[in-house]
Parts: C-alpha cells; sequence; structure tokens
C-alpha cells in the first residue's frame, strides 16, 4: 500500500486525480469505477476542472459503479445511478451510455448482479478504482464479515451503515435495507485501487485498514493484498496511524 498524507480534503482530490490519469496514461478505452458518498466528491471536482481545462478527457471512457441500492427508482435523487449522474457523468462529460450501475430494480437481482460482473470482464477489467471506506471499514457496501473473494451480489445494509446514510434521506426509516454491490473479489480485480478519505471519522477504519491484521471485520483491509493500492488521505483522517 501507498498511503499519501495531503493538508485537507482539496488536496486529497488533487493528489488523487494526479493518479486516476497517471493511470490512464496510454490505455486506448480506460475503465473507470467510481465510488459514490462524500469522499471522492473533490477528486471528481478536481477530474471536472482538468476536463474543462482540456487536461483529460473520458468521453470514450467506460464507466462502472460500485453499488446501488435495491428498490429505489433510478430517477430518485439519492439512488448512485442519479448520483453518478450528477457528480460524474455530468462533470465529467462522459457519454451516460458508458457508464453502468448496478441494477437494483431487476427481477433477477442476482442474475443482473452476474452481467455486471461480465460487463466489467468483458470491457477488459477496471483500470482504475476509486473507493471511498465507510466508518466500519466498508468498502462498496461491502461490510464487515463479507467474504474477500465475493462478486457482485445482494447485501443487506448493517444499522451503523443506513444510520450514516440517513443524512440523505428524509428519515432513517426511508434508508433501503438492501443492496447491490461489487464484491471484494471484483473490487480486488481492479488494476490501480485508490482510495479517497478525508475527516476524523473515519481516522479508526484508516487506522484498521492500514496497520491491522487483515480482517473480514474490516472489509477495506484485503486492500493490503492488492498489488497496486494507492489510498489518499487529508491529516484527520490520518490522524490514528
Ligand atoms: C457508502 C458507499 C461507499 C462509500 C461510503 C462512505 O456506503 N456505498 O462506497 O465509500 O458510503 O461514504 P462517505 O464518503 O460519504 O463517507
Amino acid at each position: 500500500m501507498e498511503v499519501v498524507i495531503c493538508k485537507d480534503a482539496q488536496e486529497v482530490g488533487k493528489v488523487a486525480a494526479d493518479k486516476v490519469i497517471s493511470s490512464l496514461d496510454g490505455v486506448v478505452t480506460p475503465v473507470v469505477g467510481f465510488a459514490t458518498g462524500s469522499s471522492p466528491l473533490s477528486l471528481y471536482q478536481e477530474l471536472s476542472r482538468r476536463v474543462e481545462a482540456g487536461d483529460c478527457d473520458f468521453s470514450h471512457a467506460l464507466g462502472f459503479a460500485l453499488d446501488e441500492y435495491v428498490g429505489i427508482e433510478r430517477n430518485h435523487p439519492e439512488s448512485y445511478a442519479s448520483v453518478i449522474n450528477r457528480t460524474v457523468v455530468e462533470p465529467l462529460r462522459m457519454d451516460p451510455s458508458r457508464v453502468r450501475v448496478p441494477d437494483g430494480l431487476a427481477e433477477d437481482l442476482q442474475g443482473a448482479a452476474d452481467e455486471y460482473d461480465e460487463a466489467i470482464e468483458l470491457a477488459g477489467g477496471v483500470d482504475v478504482q476509486i473507493l471511498g471506506i465507510g466508518s466500519n471499514g466498508h468498502i462498496g457496501f461491502n461490510e464487515p464479515f463479507s467474504s474477500f473473494s465475493s462478486r457482485t451480489r445482494i447485501k443487506t445494509l448493517t444499522p451503523e451503515t443506513r444510520e450514516d446514510n440517513a443524512r440523505f434521506f428524509p428519515s432513517i426509516d426511508d434508508v433501503p435495507r438492501h443492496c447491490v454491490t461489487q464484491g471484494l473479489g471484483t473490487i480486488m480485480d481492479s488494476h490501480v485501487a485508490l482510495m479517497v478519505a478525508s475527516g476524523e471519522q473515519k481516522a479508526d477504519a484508516i487506522a484498521a485498514m492500514i496497520e491491522g491484521p487483515v480482517s473480514a471485520s474490516v472489509p477495506a483491509s484485503i486492500l493490503q493484498f492488492h498489488p497496486r493500492a494507492f489510498i489518499v488521505i487529508d491529516e484527520a483522517a490520518a490522524s490514528k496511524l
């Protein structure tokens, strides 16, 4: 793992943007894995600035989101399809038809999840996977005790994650209970894994991920086995290292 500690979230965005761009250097059809949440927003804003400045171009790139809630309409403002559209597709001027989000409304949810993994493989795999981290150490929606070899599948959200995400919904009762998420095995297949985190509320999870044992109780700790894992965090998130 390579760990870079930055002054603040804005610098995290800049350092991580450099890493995204250098990881895609020479790649004919870039395949980028996108995370939702507040952590990668400074990175997406920085990438957007560089697109506007003509320094990079994602119009021919393919994108795959990490996860989606089960049971909320795609056009719900907090569906991850909407969030990815708002924070990634539009600001990075991507082609919406080239960016996929797992289907949380399919009649056959597991069939759609299997097909999602196949689509990633058909695209040649993810060149750079952008990741945030949950306060309980989850990545994507792989909650503690997820299998290290898991592929895209349905998961039940923990009460802690539902509480963390309640800020996006009118009340906790409106937060979905299930999701479809890329598995830890799917994430580990990415060529480069790039995690961004900022703020003191992530400090325990970051310390456990980097300095603790590799353990299913901290799903992100599997990144210790990733051959090209880059962790870009601010001083507050690094405060317990
Ligand atoms: C959600 C997402 C994760 C994200 C996490 C942290 O649970 N499924 O992909 O990393 O939230 O979110 P935030 O960056 O807002 O703290």
